[in-house]
């Protein structure tokens, strides 16, 4: 054995804090962090209740003031929501060129320019009054009765994946960079590639969410959003979170599609899954989505003064980098970046 003690003093290497930087194996920077921002078409900036210091904000002055905080501490990619009361069955705002997030995005285009990196997620459960993330077909009620284990409604596949190609024209049309499909259909990202293809933006970026976990941490993203869905829930779409080589597959096939950067999400309970994916694709760029549940449990904590904020949310971003992610989406990527030179 090559360590072996006295000769071998492992402590040697942490005597110091310029030694620990020198042989450290992971670092963090803010240009590998997305902050994710609600954005709303009516009504006056609200802070959301399960998600202290996160905010929803009508299209405007405070938005552009917001960027421009993140931005002045080092952000430089965003990735944006819509919200709206104006929800129907197909989720029509989604492909609307007036909608929240189309909006937003000329609005910070105007401002910012090619400054920051401007990304979109691309699914249905914002706009739509049931919630699901794509079309529902609801089963005949007579056919379908408490005894049997056919489900009530489908969420339709092929349907939903051409409204997604819609969506993401519509997104790449008002300024998106990066397009992001989050609703975990098949063939989501071969529908979008093919969509923005033929309308001539072949310089638009797919991040697709590869490898993304039917979680219960999402729970305050549905309150920010309003999307949590009215019946049922996402299992017939959303990875099991007992498969993690099911994530292999996904991936395979969403590479194969076109996507540019997969994702893992959420971050911190799937580290594991992180580091499956990074290490049989490690050429590809690789997002971790540190997630709604996950930001509210750090928050909670400190604000009880139950544990340091800024050494908990360093800590858990290095420890997602260190499992093999490239980017890290993070509600706390504005403060983070500030953080990361004070903590080293
Ligand atoms: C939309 C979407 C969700 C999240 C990102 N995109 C919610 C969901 O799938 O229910 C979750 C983000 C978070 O919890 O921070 N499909
Ligand atoms: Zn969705």
């Amino acid at each position: 054995m090559y360590y072996r003690f006295p000769i071998t003093r492992p402590r040697r290497l942490r005597s110091s804090r310029v030694i620990r930087n020198m042989v450290s194996e992971t670092s963090l920077s803010p240009s590998n962090l997305v902050l994710p921002i609600f954005v709303k078409d009516e009504g006056s900036i609200e802070q959301i209740n399960s998600m202290p210091g996160q905010y929803r904000y009508p299209i405007g002055d405070e938005l552009i003031k917001a960027i421009n905080d993140a931005v002045e501490s080092g952000v430089r990619a965003f990735l944006l929501f819509g919200v709206t009361k104006s929800k129907d069955p197909l989720g029509s705002l989604a492909y609307d060129k007036n909608g929240p997030v189309p909006k937003a995005l000329r609005l910070l285009k105007e401002n910012f320019g090619d400054s920051i990196i401007l990304m979109t997620d691309v699914c249905l459960c914002d706009y739509t009054e049931h919630g699901h993330c794509g079309v529902v077909e609801y089963r005949d009620p007579v056919q379908v009765t408490q005894t049997t284990s056919q489900p009530k409604y489908v969420v339709n596949n092929d349907a939903t994946i051409s409204i997604y190609a819609k969506i993401a024209v519509n997104y790449a049309e008002a300024g998106a960079n990066v397009v992001a499909p989050s609703g975990m259909m098949d063939g989501q990202v071969k529908a979008i590639r093919e969509a923005l293809d033929n309308n001539g933006f072949t310089d638009v970026i797919i991040m697709s969410y590869s490898s993304k976990y039917a979680s219960t941490f999402y729970g305050p993203f549905r309150e920010a959003a309003d999307s949590a869905p009215r019946f049922g829930d996402r299992r017939s779409y959303q990875m099991d979170p007992r498969n993690a080589y099911e994530a292999l597959k996904e991936v395979s096939m969403d590479l194969e599609e076109g996507a540019d950067i997969v994702m893992v999400k959420p971050a911190m309970p799937y580290l594991d899954v992180i580091r499956l994916v990074k290490q049989h694709y490690p050429e590809v760029p690789l997002a971790a989505y540190q997630v709604s549940g996950e930001y509210s449990m750090i928050k909670a904590a400190a604000l009880n003064g139950w544990l340091n904020e800024k050494m908990a949310v360093i800590e858990s971003l290095i420890a997602i980098k260190r499992a093999g992610a490239n980017i890290i989406i993070t509600y706390y990527a504005k403060e983070a970046s500030r953080w990361i030179n004070e903590v080293e």
